[in-house]
């Protein structure tokens, strides 16, 4: 019979990527604990609007990436590209909006989008996503910058750049707009633009900076930057988060064309980037999106947030090993197998980490199997262990040995953990 196999741009992950995944879990939670973030765990699939409202209808995850589909009663249900809008959704129907009331949550799993897979690009991939929801002021965007820096830095990773932009305000996108208009409008060989980039020349020109067709890209080299065309107050707030970042040690980079590849972000957005993983250099990235939480019908309250792509950090991460096991039974006589089980389970009632041998193979595969399993005890049950109770500890760095009542055995090298 022919085998099945997974579907393209998946993956089954195993030892080390799976423990080091954990450890970027786990890591995370220790590190966004101490800045005052909770973990949410939200849907994998949401109604469709949810996504085309939020993410924008001229992006390319809406209009080329997302997987939907009608489920059984025909409503279009679509797997969560992005995590930011469920996020955002919860919050609405859960009721967590408050005045004045910071909101500070993050949540990972898997997100799905319809891409070219390639190294550091999945078609399942896992995203860490943060999301503050409350806080207006520029030291909100740079505490959750300080935060990702500190977390990567936690992760041993030292060779990161942060670029960073402000797209600006309600106030201020309009005049960038209306100045990309007219650049638009006056651009020689506009027509050799891509086709995505011709369209949204007309429905929303700021994509047009954020294509990677290296026509666009010089046809588009001088096109208006919004720094330009910043307000005030969105000038003021970019300029504080560049000085806190300064002052904080945080190496940035201005990025005038890092719009993002999504619709909702306003004022100041930050990728993280690292050379090291091919040809997706992106590791992290994020920004502020107030408004987003009143188009989905929510209260008009501000927010901001970053995601990292763990597949990526993964590659730029020393892989997590398992923790070495601290002992192994073996199993030397016939009847020893469930006396032997027995005393591993003590042992690992008391905290230790182990295996037993069942009874299979041959005495010489047994022994081999504890030298195997790295343990640094092994633990010999054989006939005359069997009868007065007792079991033959080997230290197996210094091969000494001796024989003791198996309780002490249990206490003894529980006391050493
Ligand atoms: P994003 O830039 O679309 O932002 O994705 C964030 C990160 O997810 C990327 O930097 C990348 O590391 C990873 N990523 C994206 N697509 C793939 C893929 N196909 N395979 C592997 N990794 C991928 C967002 O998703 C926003 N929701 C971030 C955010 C949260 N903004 C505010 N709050």
């Amino acid at each position: 019979m022919s085998k099945i196999q997974k579907i393209k741009g998946v993956a089954d992950m195993y030892p080390p990527e799976s423990t080091t995944f954990a450890h970027l879990e786990q890591t995370a939670r220790q590190v966004f604990s101490r800045y005052g973030y909770q973990e949410v765990r939200l849907p994998l699939m949401e109604p469709t609007q949810l996504f085309s409202r939020s993410i924008g209808e001229e992006t390319d995850v809406v209009q080329k990436e997302m997987y939907t589909f009608p489920d059984r009663k025909g409503r279009s249900l679509t797997l969560r590209p992005e995590a930011t809008a469920g996020m955002m959704r919860a919050y609405i129907e859960n009721g967590l909006y408050s005045p004045g009331a910071v909101h500070k949550m993050f949540t990972f799993g898997p997100m799905f989008r319809y891409e070219r897979p390639q190294k550091g690009r999945m078609r399942q991939f896992h995203q860490l996503d943060v999301e503050m929801v409350g806080a207006t002021e520029p030291q909100a965007d740079a505490e959750l910058v300080l935060m990702l820096s500190t977390y990567l830095r936690t992760l041993g990773m030292r060779q990161l750049t942060f670029e960073i932009n402000s797209l600006g305000c309600r106030t201020c996108r309009p005049r960038h707009r209306a100045a990309l208009d007219a650049f638009f409008a006056a651009l020689p060989g506009a027509d050799e633009l891509c086709d995505d980039c011709k369209r949204r020349t007309g429905t929303n020109p700021l994509r047009v900076l954020d294509c990677k067709v290296p026509r666009c890209r010089e046809l588009t080299a001088s096109a208006p930057e919004i720094e330009e065309h910043l307000c005030a107050d969105c000038a003021g707030a970019y300029a504080e988060v560049q000085a806190i970042l300064a002052g904080a040690g945080v190496e940035f980079v201005k990025n005038p064309r890092l719009v993002r590849g999504l619709d909702y972000y306003v004022g100041l957005t930050f990728e993280v980037t690292s050379t090291d993983i091919g040809a997706q250099t992106a590791v992290a990235g994020g920004g502020r999106y107030d408004g987003l939480i009143a188009q989905l019908g929510g209260p008009d309250v501000a927010a901001t947030g970053f995601a990292i792509g763990m597949e990526r950090l993964a590659l730029l991460v020393s892989p997590v090993g398992q923790p070495a096991a601290d002992f192994f039974v073996a199993v030397l006589d016939p009847a020893a197998p469930s006396p032997a089980l027995a005393l591993a389970q003590e042992l690992r009632e008391a905290g230790l980490t182990g295996e037993t041998g069942f009874a299979s193979g041959s005495m010489k595969s047994r022994m081999r199997a504890a030298d195997r399993s790295g343990a640094r005890w092994c633990l010999l049950l054989g006939g005359q262990e069997l009868a007065d109770g007792s079991v033959t500890l080997r230290d197996m760095r210094s091969g000494e040995q001796r024989t003791l009542p198996r309780a002490e055995a249990v206490a003894l090298l529980a006391s050493r953990e």
